[in-house]
């Protein structure tokens, strides 16, 4: 009997793994996203260890995993506090090209991690991993690492699953359908009936994925290429990916085509402590028709934000003063804001979303607070800055628990005009609680999916046998969208003509 339970003891046992999570530089946006799944491979007996570069000390991801973030010494890297970013963010667009920036960004951070401090890479890569998960976006050094570990690896995906990622791995998804990754501030709809906005999609679609494949490509074999043999290229990486994990719910996006490699394990809500001390004073007024709640994400950085925006801002906040309003705002101190107004550097976003007096939340549309908002039955006036933000808005708009801010347009009116519009207005509210009805209703919670697939794929070696995988991934791409044969039917079509 006794020998029995030493053996399961030591198989069970034997079933805890060693992950390493790599996400982008300063990537601790992408890494929270991450974090549910992780905390819960955790308490499932794994070890994982999380890595990624940084310029500055970072908060700690809690919940048991292992850091091993790098922090880059001497001169300030040249990617840091990047005007070209803050300019982006506040005031311009991005396309399909820019995504190449952020990409060649990374592989400068790389490049310098293996230049100057090759031994702390290295202690890393030395280390022994049963699987290493990375990041979709902008993550060169995490690629390095899991060719380098020489054992299967996993693609995850912050938000939705990328469109270039899913032609590159053959999920024969058509965007002509579907909103495309970067919508314009200008025309931000999409209608699948309308010529102009599918070719609007079909166009995004190709430059976004040009831009992954060619230019980002480059950047990432130029810092990578030298330690992993010449083995890397984006497209081979991405064809041995063993499995796709992914963030956006499947239960409130466009449907789309999946496959028995690729799961969402983003539909789970936490419940969050009840407000405390000055937040809970502050909201219990009795004369306050409810809070709003305004918070814009770490990447948004108001120490940079164009002056028109925050006084518009400013304006229009205490333009609402039968509200209580609590700003996640750090930057130069604010003038003229009246104490209906409460600024602060740091606030419990989700204790107050979903404390029952908050009435409506001002966010940037990240793919988190997309979620929190939803968790929470808050309905949301989104002012998009970057990504795909404004596609995230768009969906929030279309469910009807949402309006749209225009960040290059901002006034005070405008913006009055769009919380009054959600505030006075309750259909927004039973929206987004009718929504959270049937975000997690499903056979099994997303976590404890996420949990399960890790544990099967651990169980066969981190990679499925071949038949599990689309021959699709291993086509080029003439031959994938059909243009073979659709060359042949034209030059028939063509001899039967002369
Ligand atoms: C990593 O391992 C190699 C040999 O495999 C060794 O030469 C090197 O010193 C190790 N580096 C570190 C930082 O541990
Ligand atoms: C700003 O632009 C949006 C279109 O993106 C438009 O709907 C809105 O009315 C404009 N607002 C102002 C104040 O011009």
């Amino acid at each position: 009997m006794s020998i029995i339970a030493i053996v399961f003891c030591c198989f069970a046992a034997s079933n805890a793994a060693k992950i390493l999570l790599a996400t982008m530089p300063q990537g601790r946006s992408h890494a929270g996203t991450f974090m549910p799944l992780m905390h819960r491979l955790v308490e499932d007996g794994h070890e994982v260890t999380v890595f990624f570069e940084i310029f500055r000390p970072e908060l700690p991801l809690g919940g048991g995993v292992k850091e091993n973030l790098i922090l880059l010494k001497g001169d300030n890297m040249p990617v840091d506090d990047d005007p070209m970013l803050s300019y982006i963010v506040w005031s311009g667009s991005m396309r399909g090209l820019s995504l190449a920036i952020p990409f060649y960004q990374a592989s400068i951070t790389c490049s310098a991690l293996l230049e100057k401090q090759p031994e702390d890479f290295y202690r890393l890569s030395n280390q022994t991993f049963d699987l290493v998960l990375t990041d979709s976006l902008f993550s060169p050094c995490g690629y390095a690492l899991a060719l380098l570990s020489k054992k299967p690896y996993v693609m995850m995906h912050s938000s939705d699953f990328e469109t270039f990622y899913s032609y590159l791995k053959g999920y024969g998804r058509n965007y002509a359908t579907v909103t495309p990754f970067f919508v314009d501030y200008e025309y931000p709809e999409f209608h699948v009936d309308k010529f102009y906005d599918r070719s609007g999609a079909v166009a995004d679609f190709i430059e976004t994925t040009f831009s992954v494949m060619v230019p980002a490509n480059y950047f990432m074999q130029r810092a990578i290429n030298p330690i992993v043999d010449n083995r890397y290229s984006l497209s081979t990486y991405v064809d041995q990916t063993s499995f796709s994990f992914y963030d956006m719910p499947e239960s409130i996006a466009w449907p789309m085509p999946v496959a028995n490699d690729l799961v969402s394990f983003g539909a789970h809500c936490k419940t969050a402590q009840p407000l405390k001390d000055e937040f809970e004073r502050f909201v219990a007024d009795s004369k306050s028709k409810g809070t709003i709640i305004i918070a814009f994400g770490t990447v948004c950085k108001w120490e940079v934000a164009p002056k028109r925006i925050v006084d518009a801002f400013v304006d229009a906040l205490n333009r609402l003063s039968e509200y209580r309003i609590i700003w996640g705002y750090k930057g130069p101190k604010l003038d003229g804001l009246k104490s209906h107004v409460m600024v602060h550097p740091w606030i419990p976003q989700e204790s107050i979303l979903q404390d029952k007096r908050t009435k409506l939340f001002v966010s940037h549309g990240g793919l988190k607070s997309f979620k929190e908002a939803v968790c929470s039955e808050t309905p949301v006036v989104y002012m998009p800055m970057f990504a795909e933000q404004l596609r995230n808005s768009w969906l929030a708009r279309s469910l009807h628990f949402a309006e749209f801010l225009n960040k290059k347009n901002l006034t005070a009116d405008y913006m009055e005009k769009q919380m009054r519009t959600i505030l006075d207005d309750n259909s927004y509210q039973k929206s987004v609680s009718k929504l959270r009805q049937f975000y997690n209703d499903r056979p099994s919670k997303p976590l404890d999916a996420g949990s399960f697939w890790i544990r099967r794929l651990l169980k066969y070696g981190g990679r499925m046998p071949e038949y599990f995988y689309r021959v699709g991934a291993k086509l080029n791409s003439f031959v994938y969208f059909h243009m073979d044969a659709l060359s042949l039917i034209a030059v028939s079509m063509y001899i039967v003509a002369s």
